[in-house]
């Protein structure tokens, strides 16, 4: 079959994978290319077992591999072969040098604009999937610029999808953002991957602007997602003293129109490989331009998240009896979220770490994220069990600590559970997803997020 163009994908992760599949399914008129250093990724993503857990994903990459969707360790052969080529690799928060623990690490994204001015034949379009700081594109420009034959033009196109619902977030995007260069070939450019899109995303939800806005609107929306997960985090915390309850309060606000009621779920705190990576990704750009009120102002987020998931273990700590020391705790959820298998970021890496240094005895229970579970936690001192079947985890456990919203957890017989546990017997609930007045009437201390404890014992 001849295809109208071939487009490739530098970076097969959780963003590039998923995106491409979709660009794939939905335009069958182009050959999509995904490449990856990566070997055993590739070798995962041509195989049954995917490396990257999403509900829907499957099949829609067994419905398109092979016709127009294609995985490969073959750089260069990608980069001849296609005339648009997205960039979808990691962009981590430096961890050395000048920026350490705030820049993000451009490494990955410097070979791979080489990579592209190595193999190029031909002129070129690269689009910036990979979330970036502002003025990022100018950076692959000058790696570009070098050539002497071709030119390259770098078009900035992030990606909204969060984990989890990443299908339906690629089918049924609340927009789409293509920024250009003002200039004719760069709006020449940013048409072609307008048409892209345009095969099942409505053209109005397709938007264009300058590189710049482009670039600095996906830092400003991570950031201000989070912003609205710390505001609740934080009057959880207050919550908790003075007898309100979270939920109640995020309802009430939520009605306001204008305040809308997502993203208002309190939490042991927010996970990702993104929330944390993006705002001191905007930190320390605002320290570049000397704005410091404007870097402390978001900051704050990342600390009053660090903060929440400290103040999970304290309480934990306290209310056992003030020591974790041998007792058993069965830690529900290792994914920073449900519908994954992603870990990065995990609320659970802190906690778990936590439980450990206090010489709890830990055993995690999670559908999807084991195997990344025992890679984050590879060489941590304590005993950590793994399992998939919760009524293993609670045997002679202490504590049930909640960490990820999976359905799962709601389901489980908690009558079965409680008969299995020692005694006094404990739920942290970090996600607010079990019924606590029940748990409670089973003779479970109940302690949820930003809501009176359910507690057996009696005031001396
Ligand atoms: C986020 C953005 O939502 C997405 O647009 C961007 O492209 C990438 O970063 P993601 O990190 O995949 O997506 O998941 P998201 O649903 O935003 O959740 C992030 C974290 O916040 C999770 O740990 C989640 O459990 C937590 N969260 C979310 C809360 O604690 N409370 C909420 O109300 C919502
Ligand atoms: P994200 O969540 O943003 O998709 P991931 O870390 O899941 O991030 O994926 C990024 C992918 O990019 C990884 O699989 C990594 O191997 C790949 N990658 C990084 N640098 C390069 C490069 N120069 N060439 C090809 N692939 C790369």
């Amino acid at each position: 079959m001849s295809f109208k163009e071939t487009i490739a994908c530098i970076g097969a992760g959780y963003v590039g994978g998923p995106t491409m599949s979709v660009i794939a399914y939905k335009c069958p008129q182009y050959k999509v290319i995904v490449v990856d250093i990566n070997e055993e990724r590739i070798r995962r993503w041509n195989s049954d077992l995917l490396p990257v857990y999403e509900p829907g994903l499957d099949e829609i990459v067994k419905e398109v591999r092979g016709k127009n969707l294609f995985f490969s360790t073959d750089i260069e052969a990608a980069i001849k072969e296609a005339n648009i080529i997205f960039v979808s690799v990691n962009t981590p928060t430096k961890e050395y040098g000048e920026g350490k623990g705030m820049a993000p690490d451009l490494r990955y994204l410097e070979s791979s604009a080489r990579q592209i001015l190595k193999y190029a034949n031909g002129d070129k379009i690269v689009v910036e999937k990979s979330t970036v700081p502002v003025r990022a594109a100018e950076e692959i420009k000058r790696v570009l610029s070098v050539s002497e034959k071709y030119h390259f033009e770098v078009l900035s196109n992030p990606e909204f999808l969060a984990e989890g619902s990443a299908i339906n977030d690629l089918l049924f995007p609340d927009r789409v953002l293509i920024g250009s260069e003002e200039t004719p070939q760069g709006i020449k450019a940013r048409e072609k991957l307008v048409e892209i899109y345009a095969n099942w995303v409505p053209r109005e939800k397709i938007i264009t602007s300058n590189i710049w806005s482009s670039e600095l609107s996906k830092l400003a929306s991570n950031a201000f997602l989070a912003q609205r997960i710390s505001s609740i985090n934080a009057l959880s915390a207050l919550c908790e003293k003075v007898g309100a309850d979270i939920e109640e309060v995020s309802k009430n606000i939520g009605l306001d129109n204008r305040i809308g009621n997502k993203f208002l779920k309190a939490s042991v705190g927010f996970g990702g490989s993104c929330f944390k990576k993006d705002i001191l990704n905007l930190v320390y750009i605002c320290k570049t331009y000397g704005l410091n009120e404007v870097a402390d102002y978001w900051l704050k987020v990342v600390e009053i998240n660090e903060y929440q998931k400290n103040r999970f273990v304290t309480n934990m700590i306290r209310e056992m009896l003030s020591t974790l020391a041998d007792k058993k705790i069965a830690v529900f959820g290792f994914a920073f979220k449900a519908n994954t298998n992603d870990t990065r970021e995990s609320a659970a890496i802190t906690v778990v770490k936590k439980l450990l240094e206090e010489k709890a005895i830990v055993t995690i229970v999670d559908p999807k994220a084991l195997e990344n579970a025992k890679k984050d936690l590879e060489g941590v001192k304590g005993i950590v069990n793994y399992t998939e079947d919760p009524y293993e985890a609670v045997k002679d456990a202490d504590a049930i600590a909640v960490l990820t919203e999976w359905d799962v957890f709601k389901q489980i017989d908690y009558e079965k559970i409680y008969s299995l546990m020692r005694k006094p017997s404990f739920v942290f609930d970090g996600r607010n997803i079990l019924d606590h007045k029940l748990l409670y009437s089973i003779g479970f201390n109940v302690y949820p997020i930003g809501k009176p404890p359910l507690t057996h014992f009696k005031k001396i």
